[in-house]
C-alpha cells in the first residue's frame, strides 16, 4: 500500500515474554516506536516503587506499552472480520494504544500529587506539541494527531474506540494486569485473553462478549480484584511510596527556603518553581531522579540526607493498620508527641489511603470507564455482566478502603533520647494496630 497507509516491506516483531511476539506492519507504529518521546518510556518503570517489595518488577512503561498496541492490533482485526472498517480508523486505534501512556513522568503517582501535575496534560502536549511524535502522526493527515489524542481523551466521535482502550474490559487492562503478574511472579492476574477476544463482539459503541465466554471475563475480573490488593496496593510498596512523596516535599520546601544544594538541582527547577515546560517534562526519568536522590544523601539538611538514605538503601517506614473514626481521635496527641521527640511528623508520620472498586454495574452519567460490560446472549440480547454471574456480582459496586499509619519505627527504637516520650508514642500506635 502506498500513500499515507504505507506497510512497512517486511513485518517486524518485538520478542515479548507476555504475548511472544508483537508484530509491526505499519511504517506509522514502527516510526512512533522511534521516536524519542516513545524511547524515553524505557526509563520509566511501569510500577513505581513496587520493585522494592516484587524484585522482579523492573519492567518498564515501554514493555507495557507495546503490549496494549499488540491487544489493540488483535482486537482491531477480529473486529475487521465482522465489519468493513475504514482504514484510517484502525490506524487511529493502534496508535492511541501505543501513545496512551506517553506522558507519563518517573514515579507518577508521588509527582503528580507533590507537583500537582498530570500525565493526561503531557500526552496530549506530546500528541499534539511540537514533537517527533506529532510530527509521525502528521505524516497520515494534518487531522490526524487531534484524533488519536481525542481516543485517549475520551471524546473521539467513536464510542467503540474508546471503550476498547478504556473501559472495565479494555486493551490497557488486559496487558497490565498480565504483565504485572508476570515481572512481579505472583500467581494472580492470570486469565484466558485468546478466549476474550475470541468471544468479544464489536457493537455501535462498545465491545460485547458472547455469554458462552463468561466465564473467562469472570477470571479476568476477579484477577484484578486480586492484582490490586495483593500487588498494587501492597503496604511495603505504599511504604516506598510514602518516603519518595517526603523527599520531593523536602526538596521543593529547601528550594523555597532559599537552601544551598550542594549540587544545584537543576533538572527540578522548573517544577519546584510551577513553571515546567514539556522540554523540561522530557528530562525527567527514573535515572535523573535516582541521581538526585544519590547525591542528597550526601546533603547537610538531616531530613532530606535521612529520607533519601532510606529510600536509596530500603529502610522504610513501618506501618499499623489504621481506623480513621479511632485515629481522629489520637492524632493530635500523636502530633504533640512526635514534636516532643524532635521527629518532624510532617515528614514522619503519615496516613495513606488506598481504595479500588474491582468492578461498576450502570449508574446514571458516568464516564466510559464505568461502563458495565455487557454479555452477548444466544437469543441476541444484550445482559449486564453483575446480572448472569454470581461471582461478578458478588464484588459489583464494592468499594473496599484501606488506611494505614507509616512511621520510622527505628527512630522510636533508638532509646538514647527521649526515651518516655517515645515509649508513649508507641503504646499509642499498638493500640491503633488493634
Ligand atoms: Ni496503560
Amino acid at each position: 500500500m502506498n500513500g499515507p497507509f504505507k506497510k512497512l516491506s517486511e513485518e517486524k516483531v518485538f520478542k515479548d515474554p507476555v504475548h511472544r511476539y508483537i508484530h509491526v506492519r505499519d511504517e506509522l507504529i514502527w516510526k512512533l516506536v522511534g521516536t524519542r518521546e516513545f524511547q524515553r518510556l524505557r526509563r520509566v518503570r511501569q510500577l513505581g516503587t513496587t520493585y522494592v517489595t516484587f524484585h522482579g518488577a523492573e519492567h518498564t512503561r515501554f514493555n507495557h506499552s507495546l503490549g496494549v498496541y499488540e491487544i489493540m492490533r488483535r482486537m482491531v482485526e477480529t473486529i475487521e472480520e465482522k465489519e468493513n472498517w475504514d482504514p484510517e480508523e484502525r490506524l487511529v486505534c493502534l496508535s492511541a494504544a501505543l501513545l496512551h501512556d506517553v506522558g507519563h513522568g518517573p514515579f507518577s503517582h508521588s509527582f503528580e500529587k507533590v507537583f500537582h501535575t498530570d500525565h493526561e496534560h503531557w500526552t496530549r502536549e506530546i500528541i499534539l506539541g511540537n514533537t517527533e511524535v506529532n510530527r509521525v502522526l502528521k505524516e497520515i493527515s494534518d487531522a490526524f494527531p487531534q484524533k488519536v489524542a481525542d481516543v485517549i481523551g475520551k471524546t473521539y466521535d467513536n464510542k467503540l474506540v474508546i471503550s476498547l482502550i478504556s473501559s472495565q474490559i479494555d486493551a490497557d487492562r488486559m496487558d497490565y494486569l498480565q504483565r504485572d503478574a508476570f515481572y512481579t511472579g505472583v500467581s494472580y492476574g492470570h486469565f484466558d485473553m485468546e478466549r476474550i477476544l475470541r468471544v468479544m463482539r464489536p457493537t455501535e459503541d462498545q465491545a460485547v462478549f458472547k455469554y458462552s465466554g463468561m466465564h473467562a471475563v469472570e477470571d479476568y475480573i476477579m484477577s484484578r480484584y486480586q492484582m490490586y490488593w495483593q500487588v498494587y496496593f501492597h503496604p511495603v510498596t505504599r511504604s516506598a511510596e510514602v518516603i519518595l512523596s517526603k523527599i520531593l516535599h523536602r526538596a521543593k520546601h529547601l528550594y523555597e527556603a532559599g537552601y544551598e544544594f550542594k549540587d544545584e538541582p537543576r533538572h527540578f527547577k522548573s517544577l519546584f518553581s510551577g513553571s515546567i515546560t514539556l522540554e523540561d517534562y522530557l528530562k525527567l526519568d527514573e535515572a535523573v531522579i535516582m541521581y538526585y536522590f544519590q547525591m542528597w544523601q550526601e546533603e547537610d539538611d538531616p531530613i532530606l540526607k535521612d529520607l533519601c538514605d532510606r529510600f536509596m538503601d530500603r529502610r522504610l517506614f513501618k506501618y499499623v493498620e489504621c481506623d480513621p473514626s479511632t485515629q481522629m481521635k489520637i492524632w493530635p496527641e500523636l502530633l504533640q508527641l512526635f514534636k516532643e521527640a524532635d521527629i518532624d511528623p510532617s515528614y514522619y508520620l503519615v496516613i495513606d489511603s488506598s481504595s479500588d472498586l474491582p468492578y461498576d454495574f450502570y449508574r446514571g452519567g458516568e464516564d466510559e470507564e464505568r461502563l458495565p460490560i455487557h454479555l452477548l446472549m444466544p437469543g441476541g440480547e444484550l445482559r449486564e455482566l453483575s446480572r448472569k454471574s454470581d461471582v461478578v456480582e458478588a464484588i459489583s459496586g464494592k468499594k473496599r478502603t484501606d488506611h494505614k499509619l507509616y512511621f520510622p519505627k527505628d527512630f522510636l527504637e533508638d532509646e538514647s533520647t527521649h526515651k518516655e516520650i517515645k515509649q508513649r508514642i508507641k503504646t499509642l500506635l499498638m493500640t491503633q494496630g488493634g
